[in-house]
């Protein structure tokens, strides 16, 4: 459901506590964002009138106010993404640490259009502010674009560098279509979606503006809602986002090659049996159990379940190991 209203108003009428997978937001930045393009040097002929601003002397409060809001209405394990300007970023970090919400990542966003200046540095980056609810395991999906084994011409990684705190990923410049004054990029968004939600899970903005978290979301076979203040936008993007089908986004994506069993029935050396019985031990040194280890186990290898079974127990044979006493 979709409300044009004031989002912490809102929130407490209609919103459950611990009901809201994911939240993605991206506040007002109070920093005039009604005079944004002048920054951005931009034509403002398709945005839409009507961008509501919060006071500096009132972002504080409406910081704590909209986030405390945000933090009940999370499930346990539900996790909250926040875009941020610099400008009043430590009120939304101080509101942060005013909750049990758990930081996990404070990620720096690098786009283009940076707002043009000559007697500074040129500002091209925003804060993204991840935090998880307590009281289950946060839903972070790490082999989201890339398989553990596949790297890039250098051979390094792509799923280390996708998952690296620095994200650089550029505005879409959308001439002749009618948008909000400050609309987030569809691959950041579907980044953050895929990351950290699951199918038909419920996705919450709590500042909507053209509605691109909820489109994005919805096209990705999640469930949105959200709450939006400017009646001009809220009127004309709900018309907009009523037209998408949900899923529509999956098609697209690229299919991530399994690895699971890419060295099955290949000869295993002395070498990678000693890695994968110092694994073991690693593993089982952190109170996981067999099974939960040989599924981790099977991804990095690239082995079937039963022959890292058998080295395990033949592990515990050779070294006098007692693995039945262990699980
Ligand atoms: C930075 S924009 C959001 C942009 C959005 N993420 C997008 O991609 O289009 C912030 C939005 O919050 C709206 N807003 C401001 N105060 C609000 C409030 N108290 N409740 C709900 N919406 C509010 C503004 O009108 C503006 O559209």
């Amino acid at each position: 459901m979709f409300y044009n209203e004031d989002c912490i108003l809102g929130s407490k009428k209609y919103l459950k506590s611990n009901s809201i997978d994911l939240i993605i937001t991206d506040p007002p930045y109070g920093i005039d964002g009604d005079k944004l393009h002048r920054h951005y040097n931009r034509n403002e002929d398709n945005v839409i009138d009507g961008y509501v601003e919060v006071s500096s002397e009132n972002y504080s409060k409406f910081s704590n106010d909209w986030i405390s809001e945000a933090e009940r209405v999370l499930k346990p394990g539900g996790s909250i993404y926040i875009v941020s300007g610099y400008t009043h970023l430590r009120h939304i970090l101080n509101a942060l640490a005013e909750t049990d919400l758990v930081e996990k990542n404070h990620i720096i966003w690098k786009y283009n259009f940076g707002v043009h200046t000559t007697k500074k540095y040129i500002s091209s980056h925003y804060h993204i502010l991840y935090y998880t609810k307590k009281g289950a395991e946060p839903t972070f999906n790490t082999y989201t674009f890339y398989a553990d084994f596949e790297k890039d011409s250098n051979g390094r990684s792509l799923n280390y560098q996708d998952r690296e705190d620095v994200w650089i990923i550029n505005r879409e410049y959308k001439p002749g279509i009618v948008k909000n004054k400050n609309e987030l990029p569809s691959s950041l968004l579907k980044k953050m979606i895929l990351y950290s939600s699951k199918e038909n899970d419920l996705v919450c903005d709590f500042f909507l503006g053209s509605f691109s978290t909820a489109k994005i979301a919805i096209g990705l076979g999640r469930q949105a809602c959200g709450f939006e203040i400017n009646k001009n936008a809220f009127d004309y993007q709900f018309e907009q986002i009523i037209k998408i089908k949900k899923g529509e986004l999956l098609t697209t994506r690229r299919m991530v090659p399994s690895n699971k069993l890419l060295n099955k029935g290949k000869f295993i050396n002395d070498e990678e049996i000693s890695k994968i019985t110092g694994d073991f031990r690693l593993l089982h040194s952190q109170s996981k159990s067999k099974k939960d280890i040989i599924n981790i186990l099977t991804e990095k290898y690239g082995r079937g379940y039963w022959s890292l079974s058998k080295i395990i127990n033949q592990m515990s044979t050779t070294t006098n190991y007692e693995a039945e006493k262990l699980f």
